[in-house]
């Protein structure tokens, strides 16, 4: 792949640090820009030019950006936990829409008009029928979606007003780690199922607790569309050379199109395991929807996407040798 230099925001965090890693085997050059608020300066790749700071910073960021001759923009850095955001809504609004208005408005001034963005299946809410098409209607319920779908919008209106062309990648379940080991999951106070099962596994936590198996689905717990974080790296790789070639802005469901309960993944944890978990069934979690499933037909036809990692049990094989290369180190 040619083409200029790429900034990654949040590129020390879980997803940018693999985006970053899928673009320098592209042959590309990085810039991560990470404030190491919850990124770790030892998960961006070597060879990337790091620069430490925020995105809100617009000074830095219309310097990094003429300095280094970025290209296009990829923006991860931002709030991701949904209770947080319903305990601290103008933090969420604060970090993950003014800050990427500010970040918009450095690309704008600096001629930079390529933008690919880091969305959610959380700007549908609770939809009514499976699997999700991107024209599924959006109604977000927590100010995480909320916070997402704005920018959505602001993307829109900077396209039609500065010539602002942006891919919006919509993720499902993100989970797994990089199949050599180089990065993976971090966060200090995991809520991710697949993070939380591996974490038991290797001993950081007594057992796993199911948040309601009284759900309207097959075996009473809720489904999701889990997908590998290498291959959702490899989206953002396809969906900047499409903006590179065509300039058509686009916005696309990131996911498999098969949605696995909460017990088939702790099944396949404690296959990839061998060894059972403690496992114990509570009280639903507010806010969840019984069933996520992308229909992630459009990525495929329109950008050529191609996973290479879509298999449960590898997603959790990844995920559990990070988890215990992480409880070597930590
Ligand atoms: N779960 C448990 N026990 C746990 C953790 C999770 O049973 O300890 C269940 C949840 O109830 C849910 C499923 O496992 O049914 C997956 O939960 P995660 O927390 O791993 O992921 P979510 O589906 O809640 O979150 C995802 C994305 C978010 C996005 C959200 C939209 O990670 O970014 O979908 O609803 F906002």
């Amino acid at each position: 792949m040619s083409g200029g230099k790429v900034l990654v925001t949040g590129g020390a965090g879980y997803i940018g640090s693999h985006v970053a890693l899928a673009l320098l085997q592209e042959g590309r050059e990085v810039v991560v820009l990470d404030n190491l608020s919850a990124g770790r300066r030892d998960l961006v790749p070597d060879r990337a030019t790091f620069a430490l700071g925020d995105v809100e910073d617009s000074a830095l960021t219309t310097r990094l950006l003429r300095d280094e001759k970025i290209s296009a923009v990829m923006h991860f850095a931002g709030s991701i936990v949904v209770p947080e955001s319903v305990r601290a809504p103008l933090a969420y609004y604060r970090n993950n829409v003014a800050a990427v208005v500010s970040l918009l408005e450095s690309c704008v001034a600096c001629d930079v008009t390529r933008f690919v963005f880091s969305s959610t299946a959380a700007v549908y809410g609770m939809p009514a029928a499976m699997p999700i098409v991107e024209t599924t209607p959006t109604r977000p319920i927590n100010p995480y979606g909320f916070s997402k779908l704005m920018v959505e919008q602001v993307l829109r209106d900077a396209a039609a007003a500065h010539g602002l062309q942006s891919a919006v990648l919509r993720y499902f379940n993100v989970a797994g780690a990089d199949a050599a080991g180089r990065s993976g999951q971090c966060s200090r106070q995991a809520t991710h199922l697949i993070k939380i099962a591996c974490e038991a596994v290797v001993g950081k936590r007594d057992g796993v607790e199911i948040y309601g198996d009284d759900y309207d689905t097959p075996d009473g717990t809720c489904l999701r569309d889990y997908i590998h974080v290498s291959d959702l790296a490899d989206a953002h790789v396809v969906a900047l050379r499409r903006l590179e070639q065509s300039g058509e802005s686009g916005t696309f469901n990131c996911g498999y199109g098969r949605g696995y309960s909460v017990r088939e993944v702790l099944a396949a944890v404690e296959r990839a395991a061998g060894a059972r978990l403690k496992v114990a069934v509570g009280p639903r979690r507010a806010g969840d929807p019984p069933a996520l499933v992308a229909n992630a037909d459009r990525i495929r036809a329109e950008l050529g996407w191609a996973p290479r990692h879509d298999d449960l049990d590898l997603i959790v094989a990844d995920a559990l040798a990070w988890e215990r290369r992480l409880a070597q180190t930590t």
